[in-house]
């Protein structure tokens, strides 16, 4: 492979919503999204692969084989980023895959298996949650009206955004059992590891067996707008106290189970946004996340029963207690634990060795496409380093040759499952 032409066109692929920051803004379905889709889409064609877009979204190129009967080996991830992300968290895997193509084409390589590049819509879920929508629909965990109906937080739907960019495609995807989506023989995943793990042990690449667990909340707190001067403190009913017990319960969660378990407070919006306003109310979201089921069922446990305890009064105006409003916590998605295919990953284990190194066992603790395909497909992931462990920031960075490594370790488990 060729490792200069894949940093060259990573980061081609990052001036599109390039931040000043020197981040990337590709946020699901925005028109930078359509842009980087429609570079993808431009670089697989010259390639003479076809192209093929489901009904979410999803876009696959497909350089064919010789056996007719056998269905594609399939490399990708996301093109879409956080709102203030990096430039390879979800584009390295994607072009990975593109470099692959690339390099079966120059040498006029033929597979038995065809091989298919996908781009997943809206892996991130920053602007339609959940995130994984795209591969979770694929997969049979949505159906296709509910993909379609997800609501975005600026008040469009991800149905209607996709037809605005031009990304509706044809193909079937969410029917009942998977009935006509697009096969996939074996599934591979190269992602950055957006944790310090790799780093630490001074490995270049991870193995992917699983990723851990992941439950997202919607959290409505309800308390009574009020004058900051003028009332007294133990009359008020203030969200905003509500919602700083909670952050700091969420917090202790996590670690009272350290050092496995995530917990976080991404987002919290008052509704009134005064600084002499007593908030009348809140909006806040959690993640928490853990590789064992159990334990993260016993976290849901603890959220829900510090919710329902004696530090919040019910009702509004709740000051009788002297106690601030009760939080409505709801779960709004749950992706299990997932342990990943022994075929596919003793695969990417052998294509990182045959490149010459010795891979690290790794549970991803970030969430993937991957999870939702593994329903559908054998499927595994291969990792790289990046720097500090950072993810999900504009500074987000990685080593060529760490790229360089496991696009020739993806190289080496495409051909040999491929045939
Ligand atoms: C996806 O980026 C996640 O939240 O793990
Ligand atoms: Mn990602
Ligand atoms: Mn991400």
């Amino acid at each position: 492979m060729d490792g200069g032409r894949l940093w060259e066109t990573l980061h081609s692929l990052a001036e599109i919503g390039a931040t000043p920051a020197g981040g990337v803004a590709r946020v699901a379905l925005t028109d930078e999204d359509q842009a980087g889709r429609n570079q993808f889409v431009s670089w697989a064609l010259e390639l003479c692969c076809t192209v093929h877009i489901d009904q979410m979204g999803n876009v696959f190129a497909r350089r064919e084989g010789t056996d007719p009967l056998r269905a594609p080996v399939v490399v990708g991830s996301h093109l879409d980023s956080q709102p203030t992300g990096g430039k390879y968290d979800g584009a390295y895997g994607v072009m990975v895959g593109l470099e692959v193509l690339r390099v079966l084409h120059d040498h006029d390589v033929s597979t038995a298996a065809p091989i298919e590049v996908v781009s997943w819509t809206n892996e991130e879920g920053a602007r339609f949650p959940p995130a994984m929508i795209g591969s979770g629909v694929y997969a049979g965990a949505f159906s296709l009206d509910e993909g379609l109906a997800a609501p975005g937080v600026d008040g469009t739907t991800l149905g209607a955004e996709l037809a605005r960019i031009g990304y509706d495609g044809p193909e079937p995807c969410g029917q009942p059992d998977g009935a006509g989506r697009r096969p996939i023989g074996h599934y591979i995943e190269p992602h950055i590891e957006q944790g310090p793990i790799l780093e630490a042990a001074g490995a270049t690449l991870g193995t992917v067996t699983g990723v851990q667990g992941i439950r997202w909340y919607d959290v409505t707190i309800e308390g009574q707008s009020a004058h900051a001067g003028s009332t007294p403190m133990e009359i008020r009913s203030d969200a905003m106290v509500s919602a700083a017990l909670l952050v700091c319960e969420v917090d202790v969660i996590a670690r009272r189970r350290a050092p496995e378990a995530r917990a976080t407070v991404g987002t919290l919006e008052t509704g009134t946004g005064s600084r002499n306003t007593v908030a009348g109310s809140v909006e806040l979201t959690i993640d928490l996340r853990h590789p064992d089921a159990a334990e993260l069922a016993s976290m849901h446990d603890e959220l829900l029963a510090f919710a329902a305890g004696e530090r919040f009064a019910d009702g509004p105006g709740g000051g009788a207690a002297g106690l601030p409003p009760r939080p409505a916590v709801s779960q709004i998605w749950y992706s299990p634990p997932i342990v990943f295919d022994p075929v596919v990953v003793d695969a990417v284990r052998a294509g990182a060795a045959a490149a010459g190194f010795e891979p690290v066992d790794i549970t991803s603790g970030a969430g993937h496409d991957a999870c939702y395909v593994s329903q559908a497909a054998p499927t595994g992931m291969l990792f790289i380093p990046c720097a500090d462990g950072l993810s999900h920031n504009e500074a987000e960075s990685i080593l060529p040759e760490h790229a360089t490594a496991g696009t020739q370790a993806t190289l080496n488990a495409v051909l040999a499952l491929a045939g």
